[in-house]
């Protein structure tokens, strides 16, 4: 096996999830595990999850059919939430009873039922499409907009070739410090959910929350909460409340592959952006951008090696970076923590992300299929 990998600690992400499990009291809960559950491996997730018995999630979701297909391959029990509408592309694809596809339009509907028909033929075809309906609160990306939803819901409920399985919204800014645009969200929401209730119209399981709101907004709980980064251990921002203790589930380890003695003067990698200014020894480690270790945290990063910090130095290549170790007794073989713990110090997605001025979603997504994923229980 290549001795660059990720290792996916388990036990963090059963850790945060209890935490969130605990947070929501008896809210269910819809695992968000998209992207392969944020880089994580979305088997081994949905794997562990699972094996808590009555605690484990009602509902998992992710954002295109084809995950959608993988999770019923896992021959796992609950419904599938795929967050963007299924497309004319994905006719003849069977829609099995399990995965609950997200509409917003009479278009979605019609693609859904043309769909249900042709493969009628089949045992597949549903006797009523399960769905649930995206409501725009104002993230203005998906959904029908709130104040146009009471008509859509109402038509939608009466239309026996479907079942309104669950109704949601999505928020815009719950992870951050103003939640003035949140609550605004709400109470747009809110409404509709009063006004389908007092028209007599069941909108199913009802849920908006994600990890911030989870975090920070209770009165948005709702029936059903729909954690995503907090499983994987980090907070959605710097900005939300840590009223949830979470632990990273994902560390980056490689090892000292070679090492090279420069004299002052001398430059390390591709445009020379490194000089040293001493005597120093410089390690090379197999990781690079093609592994999802961004070329712009060159000159910037930093890892964990026999319990101090070193500073990566030179061009990030596509396969190799290089340390400055300075005169250490640093050996060939030795672990390298690129992200994550060792002995008392941290370096994680958050710190690359400072670099990148990004978020860790972003930085656990794009950590790529070369890198084996090691699980950990
Ligand atoms: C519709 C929807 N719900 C929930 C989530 C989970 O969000 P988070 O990872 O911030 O918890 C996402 C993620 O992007 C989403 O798109």
């Amino acid at each position: 096996m290549r001795p660059t990998y990720a290792e996916i600690d388990l036990s963090n992400l059963k850790f945060n999830y209890i935490n969130i499990r605990k947070k929501v009291k008896n809210k269910k809960i819809m695992a968000v595990v998209k992207a392969d559950a944020y880089g994580h491996g979305v088997k081994e997730t949905v794997n562990a999850l699972n094996s808590l018995g009555q605690r484990k999630p009602e509902y998992y979701a992710v954002a295109v059919l084809e995950e959608a297909k993988e999770l019923v391959g896992l021959k796992i029990k609950q419904p599938v939430l795929i967050f963007e509408p299924i497309i004319k592309e994905d006719i003849d694809s069977v829609l099995f009873k399990q995965i609950i596809p997200t509409v917003f339009n009479d278009e979605h509907l019609r693609i859904l039922l043309k769909n249900n028909k042709q493969i009628s033929s089949g045992s597949k075809a549903q006797s009523r499409i399960r769905v649930h309906v995206k409501i725009d609160t104002g993230m203005n990306r998906l959904g029908v907009k709130y104040n146009e939803a009471l008509n859509f819901v109402h038509r939608l409920s009466r239309n026996k070739n479907f079942l309104i399985d669950g109704m949601y919204t999505h928020f815009a800014t719950s992870d951050e410090k103003d939640k003035e645009f949140a609550y605004l969200q709400l109470e747009r929401f809110n409404k509709l959910v009063f006004e389908l209730k007092a028209a007599g119209i069941r909108p199913g399981v009802i849920h908006a929350a994600n990890s911030g709101a989870i975090i920070d907004i209770p009165d948005a709980y709702f029936d059903m909460v729909r954690p995503g980064i907090s499983l994987y251990g980090y907070y959605p921002s710097t900005e939300t409340t840590e009223s949830i203790r979470l632990k990273p589930v994902m560390s980056i380890v490689s090892y000292v592959a070679s090492i090279k003695e420069i004299e002052p003067g001398e430059s390390v990698s591709y445009g020379r952006l490194f000089y040293a200014e001493r005597y120093t020894k410089i390690i090379s480690v197999p990781i690079g951008y093609a592994d999802g270790y961004n070329r712009n945290l060159t000159n910037k990063s930093k890892a964990i090696l026999n319990g101090k910090i070193y500073n990566q130095v030179g061009r990030v290549t596509m396969d190799r970076i290089m340390f400055d170790v300075g005169n250490d007794n640093v050996k060939v073989g030795q672990k390298i923590i690129l992200m994550g713990k060792d002995k008392g110090l941290k370096y994680d997605a958050w710190d690359w992300s400072h670099i990148l001025g990004t978020i860790p979603y972003e930085i656990t997504c794009n950590i790529s299929k070369r890198v084996p994923r090691i699980y950990k229980d």
